[in-house]
Protein backbone atom coordinates (compact mmCIF):
# COMPACT_ATOMS: atom_id res chain seq x y z
CA UNK A 1 0.00 0.00 0.00
CA UNK A 2 2.82 1.99 0.72
CA UNK A 3 3.81 3.35 -2.88
CA UNK A 4 0.48 4.32 -3.88
CA UNK A 5 -0.69 5.70 -0.37
CA UNK A 6 2.60 8.11 0.11
CA UNK A 7 3.27 8.57 -3.87
CA UNK A 8 0.63 8.21 -6.33
CA UNK A 9 -2.81 9.23 -4.39
CA UNK A 10 -1.45 12.34 -3.38
CA UNK A 11 -0.80 12.77 -6.41
CA UNK A 12 -3.62 11.63 -8.62
CA UNK A 13 -5.77 12.60 -5.82
CA UNK A 14 -5.23 16.77 -6.63
CA UNK A 15 -5.85 16.18 -10.49
CA UNK A 16 -9.19 16.51 -12.39
CA UNK A 17 -10.52 12.56 -11.26
CA UNK A 18 -11.05 12.19 -15.61
CA UNK A 19 -7.32 13.41 -15.91
CA UNK A 20 -6.01 10.87 -13.51
CA UNK A 21 -8.11 8.05 -14.90
CA UNK A 22 -6.46 8.72 -18.49
CA UNK A 23 -3.14 8.62 -16.51
CA UNK A 24 -3.27 5.33 -15.12
CA UNK A 25 -4.40 3.75 -17.98
CA UNK A 26 -2.32 5.23 -20.17
CA UNK A 27 1.17 4.59 -17.51
CA UNK A 28 -0.39 0.67 -17.13
CA UNK A 29 -0.65 0.56 -21.11
CA UNK A 30 3.02 1.90 -22.09
CA UNK A 31 4.78 0.38 -18.81
CA UNK A 32 3.34 -3.13 -19.74
CA UNK A 33 4.42 -2.52 -23.38
CA UNK A 34 8.05 -1.87 -23.00
CA UNK A 35 10.76 -4.52 -23.06
CA UNK A 36 10.99 -6.38 -19.10
CA UNK A 37 7.50 -4.21 -18.66
CA UNK A 38 4.92 -6.62 -17.38
CA UNK A 39 7.70 -8.94 -15.63
CA UNK A 40 8.44 -5.23 -13.69
CA UNK A 41 4.35 -4.98 -12.94
CA UNK A 42 4.37 -8.14 -12.35
CA UNK A 43 7.09 -8.18 -9.83
CA UNK A 44 5.81 -5.37 -7.94
CA UNK A 45 1.98 -5.84 -7.96
CA UNK A 46 1.53 -9.84 -9.05
CA UNK A 47 -0.36 -12.26 -6.99
CA UNK A 48 1.28 -15.57 -6.87
CA UNK A 49 -1.03 -18.03 -8.46
CA UNK A 50 -2.29 -21.08 -6.04
CA UNK A 51 -4.52 -23.94 -6.18
CA UNK A 52 -6.98 -22.51 -3.55
CA UNK A 53 -7.80 -19.36 -4.70
CA UNK A 54 -8.19 -20.54 -9.03
CA UNK A 55 -11.53 -21.11 -9.87
CA UNK A 56 -12.50 -22.97 -13.53
CA UNK A 57 -15.82 -21.75 -14.82
CA UNK A 58 -16.97 -20.25 -18.38
CA UNK A 59 -14.80 -22.68 -19.42
CA UNK A 60 -12.05 -20.72 -18.84
CA UNK A 61 -9.37 -20.61 -15.64
CA UNK A 62 -9.34 -17.98 -13.73
CA UNK A 63 -5.56 -17.80 -12.04
CA UNK A 64 -7.56 -15.97 -8.50
CA UNK A 65 -11.31 -14.90 -8.00
CA UNK A 66 -10.77 -10.84 -7.87
CA UNK A 67 -11.01 -8.82 -11.34
CA UNK A 68 -11.82 -5.91 -12.55
CA UNK A 69 -14.80 -4.67 -13.11
CA UNK A 70 -15.97 -2.67 -16.78
CA UNK A 71 -15.32 0.70 -17.09
CA UNK A 72 -11.96 1.76 -16.31
CA UNK A 73 -10.22 0.16 -19.88
CA UNK A 74 -13.36 1.03 -22.13
CA UNK A 75 -11.31 0.55 -25.27
CA UNK A 76 -9.16 -2.45 -24.14
CA UNK A 77 -5.65 -0.18 -24.28
CA UNK A 78 -3.89 -1.68 -20.92
CA UNK A 79 -4.87 -5.34 -21.40
CA UNK A 80 -1.47 -6.10 -20.57
CA UNK A 81 -1.18 -3.92 -17.77
CA UNK A 82 -3.84 -5.17 -15.79
CA UNK A 83 -3.02 -8.22 -16.14
CA UNK A 84 -0.24 -8.15 -14.87
CA UNK A 85 -0.95 -6.43 -11.31
CA UNK A 86 -2.91 -9.46 -9.75
CA UNK A 87 -6.23 -9.45 -11.31
CA UNK A 88 -7.33 -12.94 -12.05
CA UNK A 89 -9.68 -11.22 -14.73
CA UNK A 90 -10.71 -8.09 -16.58
CA UNK A 91 -13.67 -6.77 -18.57
CA UNK A 92 -12.93 -4.67 -21.02
CA UNK A 93 -15.36 -1.87 -22.31
CA UNK A 94 -18.47 -1.18 -21.95
CA UNK A 95 -18.31 -0.80 -25.69
CA UNK A 96 -20.49 0.47 -27.89
CA UNK A 97 -20.94 -0.54 -32.17
CA UNK A 98 -20.04 3.16 -33.03
CA UNK A 99 -17.76 5.11 -31.19
CA UNK A 100 -19.16 8.00 -29.21
CA UNK A 101 -17.90 10.78 -26.95
CA UNK A 102 -20.20 9.97 -23.50
CA UNK A 103 -21.52 12.78 -21.63
CA UNK A 104 -20.27 16.29 -21.34
CA UNK A 105 -17.54 16.59 -18.24
CA UNK A 106 -17.13 17.16 -15.89
CA UNK A 107 -18.57 13.37 -15.03
CA UNK A 108 -16.48 11.76 -12.65
CA UNK A 109 -16.74 12.75 -9.07
CA UNK A 110 -14.59 11.57 -6.00
CA UNK A 111 -17.05 11.12 -2.68
CA UNK A 112 -13.84 11.14 0.03
CA UNK A 113 -15.62 10.78 3.31
CA UNK A 114 -17.45 8.01 1.56
CA UNK A 115 -15.34 5.94 -0.04
CA UNK A 116 -17.34 6.05 -3.40
CA UNK A 117 -17.12 7.89 -6.78
CA UNK A 118 -20.45 8.94 -8.83
CA UNK A 119 -19.72 8.65 -12.58
CA UNK A 120 -21.65 9.69 -15.47
CA UNK A 121 -19.57 9.24 -18.24
CA UNK A 122 -22.05 7.51 -20.77
CA UNK A 123 -20.42 4.97 -22.45
CA UNK A 124 -17.73 6.96 -24.00
CA UNK A 125 -15.59 4.66 -26.66
CA UNK A 126 -13.69 3.96 -29.97
CA UNK A 127 -16.48 1.65 -30.81
CA UNK A 128 -16.29 -2.03 -31.39
CA UNK A 129 -14.13 -2.18 -34.35
CA UNK A 130 -11.53 -0.57 -32.62
CA UNK A 131 -11.66 -2.60 -29.56
CA UNK A 132 -11.40 -5.46 -32.27
CA UNK A 133 -8.01 -4.46 -33.87
CA UNK A 134 -7.15 -3.70 -30.22
CA UNK A 135 -7.56 -7.20 -28.90
CA UNK A 136 -6.58 -9.07 -31.83
CA UNK A 137 -3.07 -7.31 -31.73
CA UNK A 138 -2.65 -8.37 -28.18
CA UNK A 139 0.32 -11.26 -28.57
CA UNK A 140 -0.10 -13.13 -25.10
CA UNK A 141 -3.58 -13.51 -22.60
CA UNK A 142 -2.53 -14.19 -19.22
CA UNK A 143 -5.92 -13.92 -17.96
CA UNK A 144 -9.87 -13.99 -19.20
CA UNK A 145 -10.94 -10.92 -20.99
CA UNK A 146 -14.30 -10.39 -21.23
CA UNK A 147 -16.03 -8.37 -23.49
CA UNK A 148 -19.04 -5.79 -21.54
CA UNK A 149 -21.36 -4.51 -24.68
CA UNK A 150 -24.35 -1.84 -24.80
CA UNK A 151 -25.91 0.06 -26.87
CA UNK A 152 -25.12 3.64 -28.47
CA UNK A 153 -26.76 6.73 -26.99
CA UNK A 154 -28.86 7.32 -29.95
CA UNK A 155 -29.74 3.87 -30.70
CA UNK A 156 -33.87 3.81 -29.39
CA UNK A 157 -34.20 0.25 -27.11
CA UNK A 158 -36.30 -1.11 -29.81
CA UNK A 159 -33.56 -1.18 -32.45
CA UNK A 160 -30.90 -1.68 -29.39
CA UNK A 161 -30.73 -5.72 -29.95
CA UNK A 162 -29.07 -4.94 -33.43
CA UNK A 163 -26.70 -2.66 -31.09
CA UNK A 164 -25.66 -5.83 -28.94
CA UNK A 165 -26.03 -8.11 -31.83
CA UNK A 166 -23.90 -5.72 -33.81
CA UNK A 167 -20.88 -5.59 -30.81
CA UNK A 168 -20.91 -9.40 -30.90
CA UNK A 169 -20.30 -10.44 -34.27
CA UNK A 170 -17.48 -7.79 -34.30
CA UNK A 171 -15.69 -8.95 -31.11
CA UNK A 172 -16.77 -12.70 -30.90
CA UNK A 173 -12.83 -14.14 -31.77
CA UNK A 174 -11.48 -11.68 -29.54
CA UNK A 175 -13.69 -11.59 -25.85
CA UNK A 176 -13.39 -14.83 -23.62
CA UNK A 177 -16.61 -14.27 -22.56
CA UNK A 178 -19.72 -11.92 -22.84
CA UNK A 179 -21.29 -9.44 -21.06
CA UNK A 180 -24.52 -7.50 -21.75
CA UNK A 181 -24.84 -4.37 -19.96
CA UNK A 182 -28.75 -3.50 -19.29
CA UNK A 183 -27.75 -2.06 -16.04
CA UNK A 184 -25.51 1.27 -16.63
CA UNK A 185 -27.77 4.64 -15.64
CA UNK A 186 -26.38 7.14 -17.23
CA UNK A 187 -27.55 5.97 -20.88
CA UNK A 188 -30.85 7.59 -21.10
CA UNK A 189 -33.69 4.03 -20.46
CA UNK A 190 -31.12 1.99 -21.07
CA UNK A 191 -32.47 -0.08 -17.75
CA UNK A 192 -35.80 -0.52 -18.97
CA UNK A 193 -34.46 -2.88 -21.34
CA UNK A 194 -33.83 -5.48 -17.75
CA UNK A 195 -38.00 -6.01 -17.55
CA UNK A 196 -40.64 -8.13 -19.53
CA UNK A 197 -40.89 -8.66 -22.51
CA UNK A 198 -37.79 -6.09 -23.84
CA UNK A 199 -35.57 -8.05 -21.32
CA UNK A 200 -36.89 -11.75 -23.02
CA UNK A 201 -36.94 -10.12 -26.30
CA UNK A 202 -33.19 -8.95 -26.33
CA UNK A 203 -31.64 -12.36 -25.01
CA UNK A 204 -33.00 -14.11 -27.58
CA UNK A 205 -31.65 -11.71 -29.91
CA UNK A 206 -27.93 -11.99 -28.19
CA UNK A 207 -28.31 -15.58 -27.55
CA UNK A 208 -29.07 -16.34 -31.11
CA UNK A 209 -25.92 -14.11 -32.35
CA UNK A 210 -23.66 -16.08 -30.15
CA UNK A 211 -25.27 -19.17 -31.27
CA UNK A 212 -24.49 -18.47 -35.17
CA UNK A 213 -20.58 -17.15 -33.74
CA UNK A 214 -20.06 -20.25 -32.25
CA UNK A 215 -21.10 -22.10 -35.65
CA UNK A 216 -19.03 -20.54 -37.59
CA UNK A 217 -15.98 -20.48 -35.37
CA UNK A 218 -16.57 -23.75 -33.57
CA UNK A 219 -15.79 -21.90 -30.09
CA UNK A 220 -18.76 -22.23 -27.29
CA UNK A 221 -18.44 -18.40 -25.44
CA UNK A 222 -20.42 -17.65 -22.26
CA UNK A 223 -22.75 -15.07 -21.76
CA UNK A 224 -23.74 -13.10 -18.98
CA UNK A 225 -25.55 -10.40 -18.14
CA UNK A 226 -24.83 -7.45 -15.79
CA UNK A 227 -27.67 -5.79 -13.72
CA UNK A 228 -28.37 -2.42 -11.65
CA UNK A 229 -29.02 -2.63 -7.87
CA UNK A 230 -32.00 -0.44 -8.28
CA UNK A 231 -35.00 -3.02 -8.01
CA UNK A 232 -37.72 -4.36 -6.26
CA UNK A 233 -37.48 -8.17 -4.79
CA UNK A 234 -40.22 -8.70 -7.64
CA UNK A 235 -38.55 -7.34 -10.52
CA UNK A 236 -35.12 -8.85 -9.27
CA UNK A 237 -37.00 -12.48 -9.20
CA UNK A 238 -38.61 -11.77 -12.34
CA UNK A 239 -35.14 -10.80 -13.62
CA UNK A 240 -33.83 -13.70 -12.52
CA UNK A 241 -36.66 -15.91 -14.01
CA UNK A 242 -35.97 -15.04 -17.57
CA UNK A 243 -32.25 -14.81 -17.61
CA UNK A 244 -32.70 -18.77 -16.83
CA UNK A 245 -34.99 -19.74 -19.06
CA UNK A 246 -33.15 -17.54 -21.79
CA UNK A 247 -30.47 -19.94 -20.52
CA UNK A 248 -27.85 -17.14 -20.07
CA UNK A 249 -24.77 -18.50 -18.13
CA UNK A 250 -24.45 -16.02 -15.21
CA UNK A 251 -24.95 -12.40 -13.90
CA UNK A 252 -22.69 -10.02 -12.76
CA UNK A 253 -24.06 -8.59 -9.63
CA UNK A 254 -24.15 -5.20 -9.28
CA UNK A 255 -23.80 -1.37 -11.56
CA UNK A 256 -23.63 1.47 -9.84
CA UNK A 257 -26.80 2.54 -7.93
CA UNK A 258 -29.38 5.77 -8.18
CA UNK A 259 -29.87 5.44 -4.15
CA UNK A 260 -28.17 7.90 -2.30
CA UNK A 261 -29.06 7.30 1.11
CA UNK A 262 -26.63 8.06 4.27
CA UNK A 263 -23.90 10.09 2.17
CA UNK A 264 -21.58 12.51 3.68
CA UNK A 265 -19.70 14.09 0.95
CA UNK A 266 -20.83 17.30 -0.97
CA UNK A 267 -21.04 15.45 -4.52
CA UNK A 268 -23.52 13.20 -3.20
CA UNK A 269 -25.98 14.96 -5.19
CA UNK A 270 -24.09 14.80 -8.96
CA UNK A 271 -26.66 12.82 -11.21
CA UNK A 272 -24.94 9.36 -12.15
CA UNK A 273 -23.94 6.35 -10.69
CA UNK A 274 -22.45 5.47 -7.70
CA UNK A 275 -20.03 3.08 -6.56
CA UNK A 276 -17.46 1.82 -4.09
CA UNK A 277 -18.40 1.47 -0.17
CA UNK A 278 -22.07 2.60 0.25
CA UNK A 279 -22.75 0.12 -2.36
CA UNK A 280 -21.59 -3.17 -1.04
CA UNK A 281 -24.25 -4.12 1.45
CA UNK A 282 -27.07 -3.89 -1.19
CA UNK A 283 -25.02 -5.95 -4.10
CA UNK A 284 -24.27 -8.71 -1.51
CA UNK A 285 -27.96 -8.77 -0.76
CA UNK A 286 -28.85 -9.12 -4.50
CA UNK A 287 -26.19 -11.70 -5.15
CA UNK A 288 -27.84 -13.76 -1.97
CA UNK A 289 -31.03 -13.58 -3.83
CA UNK A 290 -29.97 -14.62 -6.91
CA UNK A 291 -28.04 -17.70 -5.72
CA UNK A 292 -31.26 -18.52 -3.29
CA UNK A 293 -33.64 -18.50 -6.02
CA UNK A 294 -31.64 -20.44 -8.82
CA UNK A 295 -30.04 -22.88 -6.25
CA UNK A 296 -26.78 -21.95 -6.75
CA UNK A 297 -26.85 -22.95 -10.30
CA UNK A 298 -26.59 -19.81 -11.87
CA UNK A 299 -22.95 -18.85 -11.90
CA UNK A 300 -22.57 -15.11 -10.03
CA UNK A 301 -19.90 -12.39 -10.32
CA UNK A 302 -19.87 -10.07 -7.19
CA UNK A 303 -19.86 -6.65 -8.35
CA UNK A 304 -19.93 -3.64 -5.80
CA UNK A 305 -18.09 -2.08 -2.77
CA UNK A 306 -15.31 -4.46 -2.37
CA UNK A 307 -12.30 -3.12 -0.30
CA UNK A 308 -11.18 -5.57 2.15
CA UNK A 309 -10.65 -9.47 2.00
CA UNK A 310 -13.87 -9.54 3.94
CA UNK A 311 -16.04 -7.48 1.32
CA UNK A 312 -15.03 -10.19 -1.06
CA UNK A 313 -15.69 -13.14 1.37
CA UNK A 314 -18.87 -12.08 2.28
CA UNK A 315 -19.95 -11.98 -1.82
CA UNK A 316 -18.52 -15.30 -2.09
CA UNK A 317 -20.20 -17.11 0.82
CA UNK A 318 -23.78 -15.08 -0.62
CA UNK A 319 -22.98 -16.89 -3.53
CA UNK A 320 -20.55 -15.11 -6.19
CA UNK A 321 -17.99 -17.42 -7.93
CA UNK A 322 -15.62 -14.36 -8.74
CA UNK A 323 -15.70 -11.32 -8.27
CA UNK A 324 -14.71 -7.93 -9.49
CA UNK A 325 -13.52 -4.03 -8.44
CA UNK A 326 -13.14 -0.75 -9.53
CA UNK A 327 -13.56 2.02 -6.66
CA UNK A 328 -10.87 0.28 -4.37
CA UNK A 329 -8.13 0.21 -6.83
CA UNK A 330 -8.86 4.04 -7.47
CA UNK A 331 -8.61 4.96 -3.89
CA UNK A 332 -6.03 1.93 -2.46
CA UNK A 333 -4.14 1.58 -5.44
CA UNK A 334 -3.22 -1.89 -7.38
CA UNK A 335 -1.35 -2.95 -3.90
CA UNK A 336 -5.14 -3.79 -2.92
CA UNK A 337 -5.01 -6.66 -4.77
CA UNK A 338 -1.78 -8.59 -2.74
CA UNK A 339 -3.98 -7.19 0.54
CA UNK A 340 -7.41 -8.70 -0.63
CA UNK A 341 -5.98 -12.34 -2.30
CA UNK A 342 -3.55 -12.82 0.70
CA UNK A 343 -6.84 -12.59 3.39
CA UNK A 344 -9.05 -14.62 1.29
CA UNK A 345 -6.08 -17.16 1.63
CA UNK A 346 -6.65 -16.86 5.60
CA UNK A 347 -9.97 -16.83 5.51
CA UNK A 348 -10.86 -20.06 3.48
CA UNK A 349 -8.09 -21.41 5.96
CA UNK A 350 -9.67 -20.22 8.87
CA UNK A 351 -13.04 -22.10 7.69
CA UNK A 352 -11.90 -25.10 6.39
CA UNK A 353 -11.93 -24.83 2.74
CA UNK A 354 -9.39 -26.09 1.07
CA UNK A 355 -10.71 -24.32 -2.75
CA UNK A 356 -12.73 -20.83 -3.12
CA UNK A 357 -15.49 -22.70 -5.26
CA UNK A 358 -16.32 -24.41 -1.57
CA UNK A 359 -16.73 -21.41 -0.28
CA UNK A 360 -19.36 -20.31 -2.88
CA UNK A 361 -23.14 -19.80 -1.56
CA UNK A 362 -21.62 -21.31 2.20
CA UNK A 363 -23.85 -19.07 3.84
CA UNK A 364 -26.83 -20.73 2.66
CA UNK A 365 -26.18 -24.77 3.48
C1 LIG B 1 -16.03 5.66 -13.60
C2 LIG B 1 -16.79 4.38 -13.72
C3 LIG B 1 -17.15 3.93 -14.98
C4 LIG B 1 -17.87 2.74 -15.12
N1 LIG B 1 -18.19 2.29 -16.37
C5 LIG B 1 -18.85 1.12 -16.51
C6 LIG B 1 -19.14 0.62 -17.80
O1 LIG B 1 -18.77 1.21 -18.82
N2 LIG B 1 -19.82 -0.55 -17.89
C7 LIG B 1 -20.21 -1.26 -16.78
O2 LIG B 1 -20.81 -2.34 -16.92
N3 LIG B 1 -19.94 -0.80 -15.54
C8 LIG B 1 -19.26 0.35 -15.39
N4 LIG B 1 -18.97 0.81 -14.13
C9 LIG B 1 -19.42 0.02 -12.94
C10 LIG B 1 -18.31 -0.89 -12.41
O3 LIG B 1 -17.97 -1.85 -13.38
C11 LIG B 1 -18.76 -1.61 -11.12
O4 LIG B 1 -19.78 -2.52 -11.42
C12 LIG B 1 -19.25 -0.66 -10.06
O5 LIG B 1 -18.42 0.48 -10.00
C13 LIG B 1 -19.31 -1.29 -8.67
O6 LIG B 1 -18.05 -1.76 -8.24
P1 LIG B 1 -17.06 -0.90 -7.28
O7 LIG B 1 -17.89 -0.46 -6.10
O8 LIG B 1 -15.97 -1.85 -6.94
O9 LIG B 1 -16.58 0.25 -8.07
C14 LIG B 1 -18.25 1.99 -13.97
C15 LIG B 1 -17.87 2.46 -12.69
C16 LIG B 1 -17.15 3.63 -12.56
C17 LIG B 1 -16.77 4.10 -11.18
Amino acid sequence: MVLYRNFGKPFFFKMDPEKAHHLVVGGLDKSATVPGGSAALRLMYGVPETADLAVELFGQHFPTPVGLAAGLDKNAEAVAGFSSIGFGFMEVGTVTPKGQPGNDSPRLFRLLSDEALINRMGFNNEGAEAMAERLKALKKRRIPVAVNIGRNKATANEAAHEDYRQCIRALYPYGDFFVVNISSPNTPGLRNLQHGNELSFLLAQVKEEMELQRKKSGISKSLLVKIAPDISDTELEDMVHTLTEAGMDGIIATNTTLNREGLKSLQAGEAGGLSGKPLRDRSTDIIRSIYRQTGGKMPIIGSGGIFTSQDAYDKIRAGASLVEIYTALIYEGPEVNRKIHAGLRQLLRRDGFRNISEAVGADHH
